[in-house]
């Protein structure tokens, strides 16, 4: 490995880009992270990570702030674009054309021209499988591959049905539309771009704050909720997936979007191994609701070498990690 290759990654200080900077870190890279306020204390967990004295410098930058961007991704040879607004951390959107598609849209567009201004060779980028499985036409019982997108159009009816806070439909348009604008944008100018579809991402937590999608695992051992809307729980590991774009950035053969999901199931099976793992938490008493299970696959991922952990151990890590950080009573 280059010692001195430098990568930028987007919204450093978030739940998954903090484990990509700690994982580039540990590889001997130098990082450039990109935080929109660099004293805010939710971002102070980087300066403690593992030579991040040495090798960790912070820039300040927005999405839509180009100029911000471009000193952040000046002098780096890969990108990491990791930032995006999720709906659920953001509980108070009033205008999700703005306030969620617009910057991961144009915030896209703005990392890939500072790349290109940057020579920067290849990015690796964060879409979510809400960019794959809104999609009417696939057959029903066909596994999903990279090769099927969330229909625009489709998104786009059920994000205007929505009448509660502006949620999934809001944020899977932006997630598509990023993410075929990055695809694009890679066949017409020299940036290589690679893009990781995630679905529920869970694991330990770096920041000290907890993220959306960490919520869930602990809704589901803490509340104790009467009853629970099913839901479908496809998920990987915050950990796996850093390592899946470290392997994607390294790996010249790597083209084009790549699913990363290790775990499907129902509710029901994940509340079984949690019991099994920790009988005594304060689980939900009923699981209502029909929902569906999506049936994807990481093949070509895999194809590369990507392995994931075991679903205990995420299971495992995770509580542990709550015990620690005093989100959830031992029993
Ligand atoms: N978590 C999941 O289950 C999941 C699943 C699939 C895909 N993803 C994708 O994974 C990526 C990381 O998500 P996460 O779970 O780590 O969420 P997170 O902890 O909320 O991190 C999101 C990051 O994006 C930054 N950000 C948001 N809007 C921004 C803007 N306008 N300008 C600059 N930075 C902005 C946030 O910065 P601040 O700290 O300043 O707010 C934060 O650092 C996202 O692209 C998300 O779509 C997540």
């Amino acid at each position: 490995m280059d010692m001195k290759e430098t990568m930028c990654v987007t919204g450093a200080g978030g739940y998954q880009a903090s484990w990509v900077v700690k994982l580039l870190l540990s590889h001997g890279y130098k990082v450039h992270g990109t935080v929109r306020d660099p004293c805010d204390p939710k971002n102070v967990h980087l300066e403690k990570l593992e030579k991040a004295s040495e090798n960790l410098q912070l820039f300040k930058a927005d999405l839509l702030d180009f100029e911000g961007l471009c000193k952040a991704i000046d002098g780096c040879t890969g990108v990491f674009h990791v930032a995006c607004p999720l709906p659920s951390s953001s509980p108070n959107i009033q205008n999700p054309e703005v306030e969620l598609v617009k910057p991961a849209v144009e915030g896209t567009s703005n990392v890939l021209k500072a790349c290109t201004k940057a020579k920067v060779k290849r990015v690796v980028m964060v879409s979510s499988v809400a960019a794959v499985v809104l999609n009417p036409n696939w057959p029903k019982d066909q596994v999903m591959d990279e090769t099927c997108w969330t229909d625009k159009h489709f998104c786009m009816a059920k994000a205007n049905q929505e009448t509660k806070v502006a949620g999934f439909n809001w944020y899977s348009l932006a997630k598509t539309e990023a993410e075929r604008l990055a695809l694009e944008y890679a066949e017409e100018n020299e940036v290589e771009v690679v893009t990781v579809c995630p679905p529920l991402i869970m694991g330990p937590m770096l920041q000290p704050k907890i993220n959306s999608s960490s919520m869930l695992l602990l809704s589901i051992a803490r509340d104790g909720l009467e009853k629970m809307e099913y839901f479908d729980w496809t998920a990987v590991d915050v950990r796996d997936v850093a390592e899946a774009l470290l392997l994607l950035y390294k790996n010249p053969e790597a083209k084009g979007r790549y699913i990363c999901s290790s775990y499907s199931a129902s509710t029901l099976v994940l509340i079984e191994k949690l019991k099994g793992l920790y009988p005594n938490h304060n689980y939900p008493k009923q699981i209502s609701g029909e929902g569906f299970v999506c049936n994807m696959s990481s093949e070509k991922l895999h194809k590369l070498g990507w392995k994931n952990r075991p679903l205990e151990e995420t299971l495992v890590d995770t509580i542990e990690d709550y015990y620690e950080k005093g989100l959830l009573n031992k029993p």
